[in-house]
């Protein structure tokens, strides 16, 4: 992950990155020339050094035009906005199979439309809220991306969890097995592997169904699991009774 400045690709000696709207109104807006700079230099760098680093633009990066972002850009430049697509799993995974992103972070009341349709070739929300920034936002995508990425987490994790499945993740306990009168389910102790994960399948299903029903509808069940659903339905009715 390497950070920039945006500020370090303006040209003035007070580093304006923002000015007035045209046609009035409040707020300030982000202007597209050190936007653009930024983020065509930032493309055109080939390699970057392995963790977390604050990157400073060379004196070239400043002077002169620097190369547009081709039409057929090999990777995507994706703008942090309220008026993206919103994130979600297969986003992520989408973005993961990329060798690089670009994120860029809007600030103020927004930024010069010209980025929107000339620089980027993506938008992405976090939700249907606005923020300060697309600083938090960017975490999140990146965070979201990396524990996708082969070797970030141990095998096996990412591919469990909520989501990955279209499910919510089943329960979890860990040691002891009897908390404050509190019992772990007794077929998680019983070794029985096959049981455990019919088990598992039919308590993400019982999850998804109370708190997120809504992914139900994309998710393709087995016949067996298609039944489990309808009983756990007609449970959580009589239990409304
Ligand atoms: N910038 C401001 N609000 C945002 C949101 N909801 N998602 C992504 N970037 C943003």
């Amino acid at each position: 992950v390497r950070l920039h400045n945006i500020r370090h690709y303006t040209l003035d000696k007070h580093h304006t990155a923002d000015d007035y709207p045209y046609g009035g109104g409040a707020g300030m807006v982000m202007k597209a020339e050190p936007l653009f700079r930024a983020a065509e230099w930032v493309y055109s760098l080939t390699d970057a050094p392995p963790g977390i680093s604050m990157y400073e633009p060379p004196p070239e990066a400043l002077v002169g035009e620097v190369p547009s972002i081709p039409e057929g850009s090999s990777f995507p430049v994706i703008l942090m906005s309220p008026r993206g697509r919103l994130l979600n799993h297969s986003v992520a995974t989408e973005l993961a199979l990329q060798q690089r992103v670009i994120l860029i972070c809007g600030h103020y009341e927004g930024v010069d439309e010209r980025v929107h349709s000339h620089l980027v070739t993506d938008e992405i929300s976090i939700g249907d809220y606005v923020l300060t920034g697309g600083e938090l936002a960017a975490m999140v995508v990146a965070d979201a991306i990396a524990r996708l990425v082969p070797g970030v987490l141990s095998e096996g994790s990412a591919e469990d969890e909520s989501h990955a499945a279209g499910l919510l993740e089943y329960p979890q306990y860990t040691r002891p097995a009897t908390f404050r009168g509190m019992d772990v389910p007794p077929v998680l102790l019983s070794g029985h592997h096959a049981q455990v994960a019919a088990w598992r399948r039919r308590e993400a299903i019982r999850h998804t169904l109370h708190h997120r029903p809504d992914l139900l509808e994309a998710v393709q069940l087995t016949k067996e699991e298609a039944r489990w659903l309808q009983e756990l339905r007609y449970e959580a009715e009589k239990q409304e009774e």
